[in-house]
């Protein structure tokens, strides 16, 4: 369970007004989201009641269902209710109230165990979904990672989130969308959590201090140099203990947990990165991204300065790194004057 702040023993007037759902479904979504506003106020039951256009009788069972699905919700007598703690596996309402929260409009599909949400995405867009649309799970058995590795995707404590979209546009436009997309996710993860060495490792790594704390993986069908969909995925390492990496993973992996010493909302965290994914589609789509990018990237830029090897099977390019250049390539100086230009392939790098 992860807490919210304290329930402060007074009922808040009410912020802002929010309209009725017609769906019932959405009901809870929409008393949860009437209480994360409210909080650490409580939310009278005769005010939810209103709202709700039901009775308190009808308040109380739903806020009992929503406690057996796993969420905490305090009530205190001649206060209300308030919402105190989340549990550590995502729970549909929740979720949907934190991504009303943020004025996400796109849809969500959770499931609690799937393969891989990115394969899950590219199967909803084969059976022609509308896009775009958002796929999450609270846990992957076949998670997928860069150059075919597999990605560690244990059940709670972790985000596997994946955007499906019909770009429609040509191929060159989205050639920087994984690292503008990366640029935009590590800048809000520092304003968020308010740690500021979290850094992008070319391409698409998430690291603190040298530690992989997330990864990115964009899949595109492209035709005849048109994108016709592209699947963008993000694995980010929360909640986790140290104790529950694979021992290949122990001490190259850390979690927002391990460096903070602190458990994070995943709920809020999941709805404020997925309105992050879709805003950084929204500026590549519309062409507005590559300038931007070679601009804020050096600010996030884990190998700068640093020793680095990569090879693609075919060719070895070893130098040291100086950044991106316009076609988002890593910019590697060999030491003879000589700017090489990597596209693709693993990295392995020493601190000079
Ligand atoms: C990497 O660093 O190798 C990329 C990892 C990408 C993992 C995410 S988790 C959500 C989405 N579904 C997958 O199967 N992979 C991506």
């Amino acid at each position: 369970m992860t807490k919210y702040p304290q329930g402060i023993r007074k009922a808040a007037p009410l912020k802002g007004s929010l309209s009725l759902p017609k769906d019932t479904d959405d009901l809870n979504a929409f008393l949860l989201r009437t209480l994360l506003r409210a909080s650490p106020h409580y939310v009278s039951g005769n005010a939810l009641a209103e709202k709700m256009k039901m009775s308190r009788v009808g308040v109380w069972s739903r806020v009992d269902k929503l406690r057996k699905s796993g969420l905490r919700i305090d009530a205190c007598q001649n206060r209300g209710y308030c919402i105190s703690e989340e549990p550590d596996l995502l729970n549909a309402s929740l979720v949907s109230a934190w991504k009303e929260e943020c004025g996400i409009r796109c849809p969500l599909y959770l499931s609690d165990r799937i393969d891989s949400t990115n394969s899950e995405a590219e199967r909803l867009l084969a059976q022609g979904k509308d896009a775009p649309f958002a796929v999450a799970a609270n846990r992957q058995f076949k998670g997928r990672g860069r150059l075919g590795r597999k990605w560690f995707s244990p059940e709670g404590s972790s985000l596997y989130l994946s955007l499906a979209l019909r770009p429609e546009v040509q191929a060159v436009r989205l050639r920087n969308f994984s690292l503008w997309q990366g640029v935009k996710v590590c800048r809000f993860l520092q304003a968020h959590t308010g740690v500021e060495d979290i850094e992008l490792k070319w391409p698409n790594d998430l690291v603190c201090k040298g530690l992989k704390i997330g990864g990115m993986l964009a899949e595109a069908s492209i035709d005849c140099d048109h994108v016709r969909s592209l699947v963008f995925g993000i694995g980010l390492n929360v909640n986790l203990n140290e104790e529950r990496y694979p021992v290949d993973l122990m001490g190259k992996c850390a979690s927002l947990f391990s460096i903070t010493k602190k458990k994070w909302r995943l709920h809020e965290l999941m709805a404020k990165l997925l309105q992050v994914l879709l805003e950084a589609s929204e500026e590549c789509l519309r062409g507005n991204a590559d300038s931007r990018l070679i601009e804020e990237w050096p600010r996030f830029d884990f190998l700068y300065g640093k020793r680095v090897k990569i090879g693609n099977g075919t060719k070895l390019v070893s130098g040291i790194a100086r950044g991106i250049d316009p076609s988002g390539g890593l910019r590697v100086d060999s030491g003879r004057g000589q700017i090489q230009i990597a596209h693709a392939g693993e990295i392995e790098f020493s601190s000079l």
